[in-house]
């Protein structure tokens, strides 16, 4: 019998091909809807492979339903949505797709620290809702990019990625991390600092880590307090790495200057949310790795992963 793969979201038929004829392939019908979560646990139920999303939750009860799994391929980089440790004791492989999409995202870390710090959406809607009466010196005026300090929280690839931009920009970068990077340094001039350093010295402050419990809240209250009444905060990584109560109140109470966000701690975030309601935080729909290109290399990838897995576990002969 055929050991079965489910696809939580739609994949383009082009890239699931490579699965197809060697494995039984089941997927949720629906591009732009999550699969229900009680959907997900009977479809789990016979698989050997999962293919899933970051918007799904793989925990114990997960693991407990799929008896047959052998691997589950996340098509993200980010894998805080699946206990790790839970299917590594099953002795489930969990596999990401790193690499493919670190250019993307960090061109769109990039994109919205100078949307927010130029306020191109403010700007916009300024101009399509008629308010553009003459130009005046000092009209949406907002901070520069270049000459100003950039402070990368997490010095990964994609955190390294975003200082290779802002050396080209002419930006000061500092980066707090777990271990330094001197090829980088040497390369962007950027220079290794304590949290709080980084915190109380940069102009813009982009987080770029991954997401675990030890991180969560990292920027809240105290930390804001650190930064530049003109800092603009710049998140895509994950929303729960900043507490968003205390970053509402500190752009409320202009102890910041900003925030571009494209990642939320409930996503997605009710569009009701007080955070949306101020005119100094641009926020996007979780879109860093949205590009045609990385969106199919990332598809590839998950796929691959799962076929690698299956293929290398012995569990079918290969055919070629
Ligand atoms: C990831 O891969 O973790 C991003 O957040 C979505 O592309």
């Amino acid at each position: 019998m055929k050991e079965k793969i489910y696809i939580t979201r739609k994949l383009p038929a082009s890239v699931v091909k490579k699965l197809e004829g060697e494995f039984y392939i089941e997927m949720w019908g629906q591009e732009e809807e999550a699969i229900p979560r009680e959907v997900l646990l009977e479809k789990v139920k016979d698989a050997q492979a999962v293919l899933c999303m970051l918007t799904e939750t793989i925990d114990e009860e997960v693991l407990d339903a799929a008896p047959n799994l052998k691997v589950i391929s996340n098509m993200a980089v980010g894998y805080n949505n699946i206990d790790v440790e839970a299917a590594t004791k099953r002795q489930i492989i969990v596999t990401n797709t790193p690499g493919v999409l670190t250019e993307t995202t960090a061109d769109l870390t990039f994109a919205l620290m100078m949307a927010t710090a130029r306020r191109l959406v403010e700007a916009s809607d300024y101009l399509r809702t008629g308010k553009w009466g003459t130009w005046s010196p000092m009209q949406l005026t907002g901070m520069d990019i270049h000459g100003a300090t950039l402070g990368i929280i997490g010095f990964g690839r994609i955190g390294q990625a975003v200082a290779k931009r802002a050396a080209g920009f002419g930006m000061n970068i500092l980066y707090y991390n777990r271990s330094q990077k001197p090829e980088v340094e040497k390369e962007t001039g950027a220079r290794f600092a304590a949290l709080n350093d980084v915190l109380r010295e940069s102009d813009f402050i982009s987080i770029l880590l991954p997401y675990s419990e030890e991180v969560h809240h990292l920027i809240s209250d105290k930390e804001l307090r650190l930064m530049k009444k003109t800092a603009i905060l710049i998140n895509t990584a994950r929303g729960g790495i900043v507490d968003e109560e205390a970053l509402y109140d500190a752009l409320k109470h202009e102890m910041i200057w900003a925030a571009g966000l494209d990642v939320f701690e409930k996503e997605p975030i009710n569009p009701r949310h007080p955070l949306l309601t101020l005119p100094n935080v641009v926020t996007l729909p979780h879109i860093g790795s949205a590009s045609i290109a990385t969106r199919m290399k990332m598809a590839e990838l998950a796929v691959d992963n799962v076929y690698n897995v299956l293929v290398s576990a012995g569990r079918v002969k290969r055919v070629n």
